[in-house]
């Protein structure tokens, strides 16, 4: 999708962080860009921001986790801006999700926003792209955690010691992403032969985003209230830093993550990484699974 100018881009969790530099960069290139968020007031500031530097930006308080808010806003910008042509599925959480403790609610949160967040977006705006026969493009935000992951080992062998378990507490974010990729990897396919494009963002750490300390401060009561200490920690976070992020390498910032967006839609990339970096971990867990098809070679019953 090479032309971007005067279409309009809808970017969920754009008060903040990556979805906010991804609105920013939008704006830059002619677009009109939808900040949305379930916090509208941070929204309005950035829409301000954008507008006060010559751009075009409308900011609606959205609930990724609630398909009738989505739809609501879907209406909206039917209505009054013509339709969006690009989709950005970013509004996301980190939640203390851990299985050596029984634990349901922050679960069910980080679940419901990264995962939902996405299936409602997409079965909320793909109608309507496909409807309007236009050229759109969709774009899911996953995380390196999507693709990563494993036992740790190159060669398909557990190691087992006598060392207590660690207590981490990351489980829910690691599914959630890796069933973004997943379901982006299963869209691509099945759009393959229609105007939409489909890509899958897969970040690393980013400096000047929010994802710890915002998940922190603002998880529903329904879900468990404002996060503990013990629970922040647990998920790697900790206020006092600022962010998690902020402790580690490879930082780059949001305006690179956005201007490397705009390149794959421009030039229909599926995937995309921000942090050449972390190659080796991707590669690591390719060769762990690629090991275990040889055992299945080995196996003679
Ligand atoms: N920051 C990073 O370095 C990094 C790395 C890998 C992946 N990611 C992914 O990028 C995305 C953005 O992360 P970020 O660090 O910019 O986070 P952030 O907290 O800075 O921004 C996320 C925004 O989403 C909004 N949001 C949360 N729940 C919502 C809901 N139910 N409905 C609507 N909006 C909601 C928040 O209000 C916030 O403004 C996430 O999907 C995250 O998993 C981020």
């Amino acid at each position: 999708m090479d032309q971007l100018a005067g279409k309009v881009a809808v970017v969920t969790g754009s008060a903040s962080g990556l979805g906010r530099g991804m609105a920013e960069r939008f704006a830059q290139e002619g677009m009109t860009v939808v900040i949305a968020d379930n916090r509208l007031s941070e929204a309005e500031l950035v829409a301000e921001r954008i507008i006060h530097s010559g751009g075009s930006a409308v900011p609606i308080e959205v609930d990724v986790t609630n398909r009738d808010s989505l739809e609501a806003m879907a209406d909206r910008v039917d209505r009054d801006l013509g339709g969006a042509s690009v989709l950005v599925n970013n509004a996301g959480v980190v939640s203390y999700s851990p299985v050596l403790t029984s634990e349901e609610k922050g679960w069910r949160w980080i679940v419901d926003v990264n995962l939902f967040g996405v299936v409602y977006g997409l079965q909320t705006f793909l109608p309507r792209m496909l409807d309007s026969g236009r050229e759109c493009h969709v774009l899911n935000v996953a995380s390196l955690a999507g693709v990563i992951g494993g036992a740790g080992t190159t060669d398909n062998r557990l190691h087992l010691g006598v060392r207590k378990p660690q207590f981490g507490a990351m489980y829910g974010y690691l599914a959630t992403k890796h069933a973004v990729v997943a379901i982006s990897e299963t869209l691509a396919g099945d759009l393959r032969d229609t105007p939409i494009g489909v890509s899958v963002l897969c970040p690393a750490h980013h400096e000047h985003t929010g994802i710890w300390d915002n998940s922190a401060r603002y998880r529903p009561e329904s879900f468990g209230g404002p996060m503990t200490k013990d629970e922040i920690e647990a998920t790697g976070g900790n206020l006092e830093e600022k962010s998690a992020s902020s402790r580690v390498a490879f930082q780059r910032e949001p305006s690179e993550c956005a201007a490397r967006v705009v390149r794959a839609i421009r030039e229909g990339h599926f995937y995309i990484f921000t942090h050449p970096e972390t190659r080796p971990a991707v590669e690591s867990r390719l060769r762990q699974i690629l090991k275990a098809f040889d055992d299945a070679q080995d196996f003679s019953g």
